[in-house]
């Protein structure tokens, strides 16, 4: 039996974090063996917000490096950059003549926009259901690895490919479904005492995985915690159940145990917690920082991985916009 089509689409804004790490990347390396995988960096998408090109292109080039470092593997998966695909431009072009703007514009996403970036509400904002249906279905994928606020854009993107299969009488487009591989994930949470590991939550929430070994010791000595337990096995505040979340991940067993002990017995001094929290966390990053290190370096390879990268996907987009065109009218004389 041939095996499942999956595709994904990458942000394509810069370093990746450990909340990253164990959260889409280690599932998609595990994916990347059992389906047909497509995962791409979305620098289509990120002209929404404008870039500078310079930028642009230093980000797109962290991500594929960052990814690969990580253990995506080129030669089982397929991994490439978005504007890379322009049967991607063409397919959304095709789909957008059916794509009515009344609906597009009942998005959630887009109305979060417009409310909060009134002053650039471009029409790339309002279409942008439009192109990740194009994404997904440039390829006829039946799986998409996304978390619940991407729901609705699958949504679209069924709307979209059902309505050009009735259109022209012909089942071109599969439906895709969201899917949620690997669910028992640790959510990896910040280091400010709050929420999950996040960009945007604010300097030195995160770990990057290109952080220095200084920059690790100086973000986790200064993580959130209290002045300690003031009775035998009480209960963790959010704060230092984040630290002993984030050492479940980095550190040893035994580790984990000696702290979890000193907790519960009151002795913990939360200083010696984050020192080794933070050399474990060395530790854990080291081999990952390397490799993002010398591939970096290296734009021969990186070059040669993204040009691969287009080529497979162009082998499947072409074949689809092709029966497309046809499908359409759009024949040779
Ligand atoms: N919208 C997705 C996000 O914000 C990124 C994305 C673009 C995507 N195209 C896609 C994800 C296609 C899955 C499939 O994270």
């Amino acid at each position: 039996m041939s095996k499942e089509t999956v595709v994904s689409g990458i942000r394509s804004t810069g370093n990746l974090h450990l909340g990253n790490y164990f959260g889409a990347i280690k599932n998609f390396i595990k994916m990347q063996h059992e389906y047909n995988c497509y995962f791409f960096i979305a620098d289509y998408h990120s002209l929404t917000t404008h870039p500078n090109p310079a930028d642009l292109h230093a980000t797109v080039k962290q991500v594929l490096v960052e990814y690969l470092a990580c253990g995506i593997d080129p030669d089982a998966c397929t991994i490439y950059i978005q504007s890379d695909l322009p049967e991607t431009a063409e397919l959304f072009l095709l789909l957008g003549m059916n794509a009515y703007v009344g609906e597009l514009e009942r998005s959630t996403t887009f109305k979060e926009k417009v409310r909060k970036h009134p002053d650039n509400v471009n029409a790339g904002l309002l279409t942008y259901p439009v192109l990740m249906a194009a994404d997904i279905l440039i390829h006829r994928a039946s799986k998409v690895p996304v978390g619940k606020d991407q729901e609705q854009h699958l949504e679209f993107t069924r709307t979209f490919g059902n309505r050009f299969n009735r259109m022209y009488k012909h089942d071109l487009f599969p439906e895709a479904v969201a899917f949620n591989y690997g669910t028992s994930l640790v959510k990896i949470p910040g280091l400010d005492g709050g929420g999950k590991m996040g960009k945007s939550e604010g300097e030195g929430n995160a770990v990057f995985l290109s952080d220095s070994p200084e920059v690790i010791r100086k973000k986790v000595m200064r993580a959130v915690s209290d002045s300690g337990p003031t009775i035998e096995n009480q209960p963790k505040p959010e704060a230092i159940q984040n630290l002993f979340t984030l050492m479940e991940v980095v550190s040893s067993k035994e580790t984990l145990l000696h702290f979890e002990d000193l907790y519960n017995t009151m002795k913990i001094r939360y200083g010696d917690m984050k020192k080794q929290l933070a050399e474990d966390m060395i530790l854990f990053t080291a081999p990952l920082r390397e490799k993002i290190l010398a591939l970096s370096a290296d734009d021969k390879y990186i070059h040669k991985v993204a040009s691969q990268g287009a080529e497979k996907a162009r082998e499947s987009a072409s074949k689809t916009i092709s029966e497309a065109r046809k499908l359409i009218g759009f024949r040779s004389f």
